[in-house]
């Protein structure tokens, strides 16, 4: 029997969709049907493991999967032989330390003695030494925004994504000790041929993430200003320019960030260029 990837996801939590649909547009084929533990793709030699958000990391470490997208904070926190590979793009928030919002902060010296309610001890411990607070660290497995509210804690450390945790229980950011995405992460030492699976997946996983990144532009541009939209989109290469059936223009076809989208386009029409296209990348071979 020819040897398959592991590759571990979650069951459920934030990650588990956005894992799944970036696993289908590798061209993955696989049937993720419910409550299944293990399942295998069909197309590529790639078992795919459900498990819990927080063993993911030990079972990592064990060998009993290979990589797993997990998060930057659980792989920082739990610290274990494994390493990330790509960052995902996905699942962005910040581990931060939050206080009740009518408490008068003055900075991380205020932490000083105060007790501090987290899922996250290593992290939030390493920030602490760092920044030579001296706190009570209380750890506690889920609901740790509730710690102030009920006088287990002066504060917490706990993800914040978009807030609104914090404000529903009237508590209010006050330090990020650790930004975090959605990352692909593998333990060390895999075999020869599972090593060259995984750099298969990851070539997948990068051609997915640019064409995401990027836009097909296609516009056409008088040829005096040629020069200049050139350097404004140079492409991968540089962009493909063509006559137009009207003397004096071009058709100049090239490829944008998606970052920089809105300022590009700017330029463009300051350039002269019209009836801009902009059309979405399917895949991008970079
Ligand atoms: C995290 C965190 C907060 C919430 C913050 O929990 O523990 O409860 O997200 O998100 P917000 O800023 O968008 O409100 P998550 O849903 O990831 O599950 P967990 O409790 O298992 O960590």
């Amino acid at each position: 029997m020819s040897e398959k990837l592991k590759i571990a996801i979650q069951k459920s939590g934030r990650l588990h969709d956005n894992s799944i649909r970036l696993l289908k547009e590798c061209g993955l084929s696989f049937d993720n049907g419910n409550d299944q533990l293990k399942i295998e793709a069909t197309n590529f030699p790639l078992e795919i493991m459900f498990l819990r958000n927080s063993d993911i990391p030990q079972y990592v470490e064990d060998g009993v999967t290979d990589i797993a997208i997990i998060g930057q904070n659980l792989l920082v926190e739990k610290d274990k032989g494994i390493e990330e590979i790509l960052k995902l793009g996905f699942a962005k928030c910040r581990l931060s330390i939050a206080v009740p919002k009518l408490v008068k902060y003055t900075g991380p010296s205020w932490l000083d003695g105060k007790k501090l309610a987290t899922s996250y001890p290593n992290t939030l411990k390493k920030y602490l030494d760092r920044n030579n607070i001296k706190a009570e660290i209380h750890e506690i497995s889920g609901s740790v925004e509730i710690a102030p509210n009920i006088g287990l804690a002066e504060g917490i450390c706990d993800l914040v994504s978009s807030g609104s945790t914090l404000f529903r229980n009237r508590l209010k950011e006050v330090e990020v000790i650790l930004d975090s995405e959605a990352c692909l992460a593998a333990r060390h030492g895999l075999n020869e041929k599972k090593n060259a699976l995984l750099d298969k997946l990851v070539f997948r996983m990068k051609s997915v993430l640019a064409s995401k990144n990027n836009k097909y532009v296609l516009l056409n541009a008088p040829n005096n200003k040629l020069e200049k939209i050139k350097k404004i989109i140079p492409g991968i290469k540089s962009p493909t320019i063509m006559p137009l059936a009207e003397k004096g223009w071009s058709s100049v076809h090239s490829v944008i960030n998606e970052n920089a989208f809105w300022e590009i386009i700017d330029q463009l029409k300051e350039n002269g260029a019209q009836g801009i296209l902009i059309i979405p990348i399917e895949k991008m071979i970079v």
